[in-house]
């Protein structure tokens, strides 16, 4: 087990996917057969933290708190926080804080969707070595909608600009980020944006002024999604049913993570299945458990 913190953000109005969430969290949203927050919460299980802080609104906390309760039958310590007001990404460290006490800590955003081959392996090397602040980079076509990083040749970081009108360069700044406990005091220092907004740019440029910030490019071969319009969404759906339909496993499939993980019993991921039995979902995760007892 990692000495790392988690915190999943999934505050925000999802206000680009209305009406769909006038009433629901988009986090609760489906990716083909599950909930699109089972996405970023399984890259913190396949990393392997388990200490994590959930921070959504206090209207969709009930829900949250409803799917997936104290985590404890995942082998995992879930605690609840609320973003009243959409304040930006950093207000998570700054309502955080406490929960990231003296240890590094993954942030990730609620409606990242990661997948690719060896993923967990290189997530895993760097969470056990972060020193300062580790980014991770993937290129888009559409730049002027995310965070931008720029490298030289060597890929040492040059610059970081979000959502530049003119980008220089392709490279967009996923919504995981690790950092040393140093972030508590550094967003403690960040000014507001015009907008109002504690900007994680801003932690993650002042990483980079120090000297202590670095990109780790997830490649051409890597599929990172971000599910927060109806496109994406659909996008993400159709993704994730293609490669489980193919291969007939399943993607973030937080029982069998667990029980991979070594954070609960086959037993106790058995039991599990059997209560969603009456889907093929709760079928998937017995046979995981079934197999891991016939071993
Ligand atoms: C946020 C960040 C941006 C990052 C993106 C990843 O943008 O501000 O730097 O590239 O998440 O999903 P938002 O999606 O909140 O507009």
């Amino acid at each position: 087990m990692v000495r790392m913190k988690g915190i999943l953000l999934a505050g925000g109005r999802g206000t680009r996917l209305l009406p769909a969430t006038l009433a629901v969290s988009k986090q609760l949203l489906p990716v083909n057969d599950k909930p699109l927050i089972y996405f970023p919460l399984s890259v913190l299980m396949l990393a392997g933290i388990r200490d994590i802080l959930l921070i959504t609104t206090p209207e969709d906390l009930p829900q949250i708190r409803r799917l997936l309760g104290d985590g404890s039958r995942l082998g995992l310590r879930l605690d609840y926080a609320e973003q009243a007001e959409p304040n930006g990404i950093a207000e998570a460290l700054v309502i955080g804080a406490d929960h990231i006490g003296g240890d590094p800590v993954a942030l990730i955003l609620g409606d990242n969707v990661f997948h690719g081959y060896s993923f967990q392996e290189r997530l895993r090397q760097e969470c056990d070595a972060v020193d300062g602040c580790v980014l991770f980079g993937y290129p888009v076509r559409d730049p002027h909608r995310y965070g931008i990083a720029e490298t030289d040749a060597g890929g040492r970081l040059l610059s970081i600009e979000e959502k530049p009108r003119t980008p220089r360069a392709n490279r967009a700044i996923v919504g995981l980020y690790l950092y040393d406990p140093d972030v508590v005091d550094i967003v403690k220092n960040i000014t507001p944006s015009a907008r109002g907004e504690l900007e994680i740019t801003d932690v993650n440029r002042a990483y980079l002024e120090r000297g202590r910030a670095r990109v780790v490019d997830l490649g051409r071969g890597f599929a990172w999604l971000d599910a927060g319009t109806p496109e994406s969404l659909l996008q993400a759906s159709q993704y994730v049913q293609l490669l489980e339909q193919r291969q007939g496993v399943r993607i973030a499939c937080l029982e069998e993570i667990a029980l991979r993980m070594g954070y609960i019993d086959a037993e106790a991921c058995h039991r599990l299945g059997v209560e969603l039995e009456k889907s093929t979902y709760g079928q998937y995760v017995i046979s995981v458990a079934e197999q891991f007892m016939n071993r």
